[in-house]
């Protein structure tokens, strides 16, 4: 069977490679999601989980997916089963592959929703409703927002079309150059927040608040939210990640690109957690108050700023211009796969995908409102029940699997051929992979299946048992491989 490679689209340049990616690693999780969850999780301790396992797991898995990309040179499922033919493992593999397309759709169908609220916020923005605005009226802005289903419908309806009209034309295009502009845009706005921030009395009690560790907050649930978050932030676990690899021409270094967007999307993160965190406790607001955290905090430090009018309105097109950047690459994987799979054309494809997608977020439309007190998991509304089963379950496992096929599956040959990395990091890269990443992963899982201590001991010491097992049996494989060979 030859294995069917029909990425054929190429990155113009390595800079346009590393800006499309920190483009879809960008997004709504920097800005919107990791502030407010580092509030519900007690701040300081989450931080650092979060922070060593951007390092940790995030970089070399980021690294390893770009590379599954390159070598297999086809959309997520199809690059996985021409990697698993070529080096002989389980066709199975494939449906690493289906899940990443599968998860990529059900977090767009939520992420337009959120990136809604955004473009509201930025009409009202310039239409210069947030002048002056107190904390307590940002708060009844936000509430009268959510209450009204349409309003979020019309919103969602408006992003998912923004969505599809971009991916529609392909990655390429009108795309690169709009990233060009925005990206250092977005840097150099939250540089002027930065700089506001500073001025404030509560920065001091902001700086605390993320970066003093108080473990005594940390629970294992918060451990995996900060896991997930650092997969989801990342955009890795589900092929996007895959996809924009497999255009990736040869000569790119990977670890460089790598290196880049971790740094840029790790900086974008802690900037927005530092500047919101300071209208929090300036404002005696809660910082625990979940998804409308950036919402109800950041129109009061433009209210109070001068120019605020201008740098907010600007603030909220490009949270707008960001949430797009990410989410065709959360829809990518899933058009390029039935692109090329269904053999149907690209346009229709996005509208197919666009259709059951759009249809999907009137869930977590109505999840604000009048579903707010229906639940799905146990005491997760429609919306958080998606968040996590995508952010905390799908992505980590997805990531894990990645690890596991690039340091057990591929060979060191072609590992190293793909990489070029100087031989001690090559070691540090493959061992991260075959023990620090999996095992971090299956621990933090494991943990979660129980509260009490023992039966989580029982439950991570299965997790281990089985993956070493796995381990046993493919270096076998590869013994009688290479016994084959000679
Ligand atoms: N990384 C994006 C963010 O932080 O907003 C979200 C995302 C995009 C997740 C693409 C996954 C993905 F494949």
């Amino acid at each position: 069977m030859s294995a069917i490679k029909l990425s054929k689209p190429q990155w113009s340049s390595q800079r346009i490679f590393i800006l499309a990616a920190v483009g879809s690693a960008v997004g709504l999780g920097n800005i919107w999601k990791f502030p407010y969850i580092a509030g519900e999780n007690g701040g300081g301790a989450f931080v650092l989980v979060y922070l060593l396992c951007v390092a940790l797991i995030g970089l070399p898995v980021l690294m390893a997916e770009i590379g599954l990309g390159r070598m297999g040179k086809a959309n997520p499922p199809q690059a996985m089963a021409n990697l698993a033919a070529d080096f002989r493992a389980s066709p199975l593999w494939a449906l690493v592959g289906l899940a990443g397309v599968l998860a990529g759709l059900l977090i767009l169908s939520f992420y337009t929703v959120i990136a809604g609220w955004a473009m509201d916020y930025f009409v009202q923005s310039a239409m210069g409703h947030f002048r002056g605005i107190n904390s307590e009226q940002v708060g009844d802005y936000f509430d009268g927002l959510l209450a009204n289903p349409w309003a979020l419908l019309f919103w969602h309806t408006v992003m998912v079309a923004l969505t599809l009209a971009i991916v529609a034309k392909g990655v390429k295009g009108g795309l690169e150059k709009a990233l060009n502009l925005m990206m250092p845009l977005l840097f150099l706005i939250l540089l002027i927040l930065l700089g506001w921030s500073v001025a404030q009395a509560s920065f001091q009690d902001s700086l605390r608040f993320l970066f003093a560790p108080d473990f005594s907050k940390l629970t294992w649930e918060a451990v995996l939210v900060a896991m997930g978050h650092a997969f989801f932030t990342l955009s890795i676990g589900m092929g996007a990640m895959m996809v924009y690899g497999s255009y990736l021409p040869k000569r790119y270094s990977i670890g460089k690109a790598a290196v880049w967007i971790v740094l840029a999307d790790t900086l974008v993160a802690l900037l927005a957690g530092v500047i919101i965190f300071t209208v929090v406790f300036g404002n005696g607001l809660a910082a625990g108050a979940g998804p409308g955290l950036l919402f109800q905090t950041l129109p009061v430090a433009f209210g109070q700023m001068s120019g605020g009018w201008f740098w907010g309105t600007l603030f909220f097109f490009l949270v707008v211009l960001a949430a797009l950047s990410s989410a065709i690459s959360l829809i990518e994987p899933a058009v390029s796969w039935v692109e090329q799979n269904w053999r149907i054309s690209r346009v229709k494809a996005t509208g197919l995908l666009g259709a059951l997608v759009w249809l999907l977020g009137i869930g977590t439309v109505l999840s604000f409102n009048v579903w707010a007190n229906v639940h799905f998991l146990p005491g997760k509304t429609f919306f958080d029940s998606l968040d996590f089963i995508t952010a905390n379950i799908m992505l980590p496992l997805g990531g894990m699997l990645i690890a596991v096929f690039m340091a057990w599956v591929v060979s060191d040959r072609q590992r190293q051929a793909e990489f070029r990395l100087m031989p001690g990091l090559d070691a540090a890269f493959k061992w991260d992979l075959r023990l620090i990443a999996p095992v971090g992963v299956l621990i933090v899982f494991a943990s979660n299946l129980a509260s009490d201590v023992w039966q989580q001991v029982v439950a991570v010491g299965v997790a281990l048992v089985l993956y070493a097992l796995y381990v046993y049996n493919r270096s076998r494989f590869n013994l009688y491989r290479v016994a084959d060979k000679s």
